[in-house]
């Protein structure tokens, strides 16, 4: 078995830099390499592995398959210790999305997505007069949806797992009990967040201190591990029922939330139709509605297909401009047609049809940009009606997971069940509170993405498998809210049309459009000078920003091997043997 370390990740962020700075530096776009160097490859195993957010997430889902158990298991035991060991996005109290394909090639998704509370209504986070309060829908009790975490570990399990339930959440009660080292990261986070836990909590939680946390210290999770014994030895009911269901509910009527024993009682996650397209040689395969994450990938994709990107280059104006022109117009179909389809006719076919693509992106000129007032959703031809984790899990006999998870915002709601030890989701706030008002992300939608009871809030998760002669080819997501989508385009795009290993991949700097604002986000190494100065002068708006959300990711190499990818970005750790 092997795990990287930070350093080894950090070593990797250079390899790229030396490799990527005739680029940066003289503003021209270079064909890529014929070959991947091996120099800038990520770690690499024979035949199976785990990346994650976490070190310690990823050697425990390897030890489930060093056990003999298959990647739905150690997805499962890998949820569970991401909930310990990385508590700012890994959860029990959040929910997500499960895209697998088994190793003969059968394909399944999961929704475990959180539900608005019975109690809640369309117009929960306005006021009297109809503004959006500021807050309300992002901390504190009344901001969580009902978490299908747990749940959808569960099913998982039910369908798909293979070694008993109660070893695969042991790991997890263990290391809660032991106690997860901190990295600076962790440490830093969590005094970060010091305040906020105290501004949403009735009691102290007990991931506040006195003193700041520092890297080295040792956080136990108590609490955390008795509700994962109580998972661990009744499966659903130790959460929905029982004590923890109790401890949740009192900690709800004590921060004047509203979910119930019923909701709790009444969750339940959803197996889904995948979305599935093509990018050239590629079968791309992703989730569908309730995220909006899989259609917004295959419409990005299969929009700049016909372009020569290879050819135009890495980070080239061309090549921005034409995955900004498609985002941008992708964004837009979002805020209008993308809800859950339990509750809104989402027209999945009709926003994924080629000539509905190639008519949206013929209103584009590579002379200038179009700015985002001239694009709305498109007319289609019927239409009747940043904190989140991924993981990504090969096995040995080629099953593939790829799960992403999320509390929505870092520690969600700051909210801390008291006596039960974990964190609850702020995913509110993916609703629309209101038409055209921004989320946290900036992300605007409507009536298709109104708050209702029961109904699930949109999402942009994109947990996405590859194929390639009817192969496994890349195992890949990310979190970022409403950038995910475009991290796991930019990766794509840069392994099959850039010619980058997974980690080079992964590691690459990136940019990201959304339509509303109408501006290019960027960090600081991501377009070359010059091709800044040429997007400016042709009407684009560029916006400088922190780092995008952590890739973690798994390519199957022409010999069989995996490369992982595992974002230097955090502490993220490929795992394998
Ligand atoms: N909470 C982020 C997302 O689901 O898109």
């Amino acid at each position: 078995m092997h795990l990287t370390s930070p350093l080894t990740a950090t070593a990797k962020v250079w390899l790229l830099l030396i490799a990527l700075l005739p680029t940066l530096f003289s503003g021209c776009a270079t064909l890529p390499p014929k070959e991947t160097p091996e120099a800038a490859r990520g770690y690499t195993s024979e035949k199976a592995m785990v990346v994650s957010a976490h070190p310690d997430a990823s050697r425990i889902g390897m030890e489930i398959l060093r056990k003999g158990g298959n990647a739905y298991d150690a997805a499962i035991a890998t949820q569970f210790a991401l909930a310990v060991a990385f508590p700012v996005a890994g959860n029990i109290g959040g929910g997500g999305f499960m895209v697998a394909r088994s190793a003969s090639g059968d394909i399944v998704t999961l929704d475990f997505r959180e539900t608005a509370p019975g109690a809640a209504t369309e117009r929960m986070y306005q006021d009297s007069i109809g503004k959006v309060v500021d807050g309300l829908s992002t901390d504190g009790h009344l901001a969580v949806g009902v978490p299908g975490a747990v749940d959808g570990m569960v099913k998982i399990h039910q369908k798909l797992g293979s070694l008993p339930w109660a070893d695969l959440v042991q790991p997890s009660v263990d290391l809660a009990r032991n106690g997860v080292v901190l990295t600076q990261k962790e440490a830093q986070g969590l005094n970060n967040s010091k305040q906020s836990f105290i501004n949403n909590n009735k009691h102290l939680p007990y991931l506040v201190q006195e003193q700041e946390w520092q890297a080295g210290d040792t956080l136990r999770h108590s609490d955390l591990a008795r509700t994962l014994e109580r998972i661990r030895d009744k499966g659903r009911e130790g959460f929905y029922a029982g004590e923890t269901a109790d401890l949740f509910v009192k900690e709800m009527q004590r921060g004047n939330g509203i979910i119930s024993h019923e909701d709790l009682a009444n969750y339940t996650s959803v197996w889904r139709e995948p979305v599935t397209g093509s990018y050239k040689d590629y079968k791309v395969i992703s989730m569908g509605p309730p995220s909006s994450g899989g259609i917004a990938l295959l419409q990005l994709l299969k929009m700049v297909e016909p372009y020569n990107l290879r050819k135009y280059g890495w980070q080239s104006t061309e090549t921005i401009q034409l995955m900004t022109e498609a985002e941008r117009r992708v964004y837009a179909d979002r805020a209008t047609y993308l809800g859950d389809p339990d509750f809104v006719d989402v027209p999945v076919n009709e926003l994924l049809d080629e000539e509905y693509l190639k008519a949206r992106m013929g209103t584009m000129s590579l002379a200038q940009a179009t700015p985002s007032s001239a694009v709305k959703a498109g007319e289609l031809p019927v239409y009747e009606t940043e904190q989140t984790t991924h993981f990504s899990i090969v096995d040995p006999a080629g099953n593939a997971v790829s799960i992403t998870t999320t509390l929505n915002g870092g520690y969600g709601s700051k909210v801390v069940v008291k006596g039960a030890g974990f964190v609850l989701n702020n995913e509110m706030d993916d609703f629309s509170a209101k038409p055209g008002v921004p989320n946290m992300f900036g992300l605007v939608g409507g009536k298709a993405n109104a708050i209702q009871p029961n109904k699930r809030m949109l999402s942009s998760m994109t947990p996405t498998i590859l194929e390639k002669d009817g192969k496994l080819f890349m195992v890949v997501g990310t979190p970022g809210g409403s950038t995910i989508m475009t991290s796991v385009f930019q990766t794509i795009l840069n392994v099959v049309e850039h010619n980058m290993g997974m980690q080079q991949a992964v590691a690459a700097p990136r940019f990201h459009h959304q339509w509303l604002p109408d501006e290019i986000q960027h960090t600081a190494d991501a377009i070359p000078a010059a091709v800044r100065a040429e997007l400016v002068s042709k009407g684009y708006i560029l916006k400088q920003r922190g780092q995008f959300g952590r890739v973690d990711a798994i390519l199957v190499l022409p010999n069989g091997k995996l490369e992982g990818g595992a974002d230097p970005r955090g502490d993220d750790a490929a795992a394998g043997f």
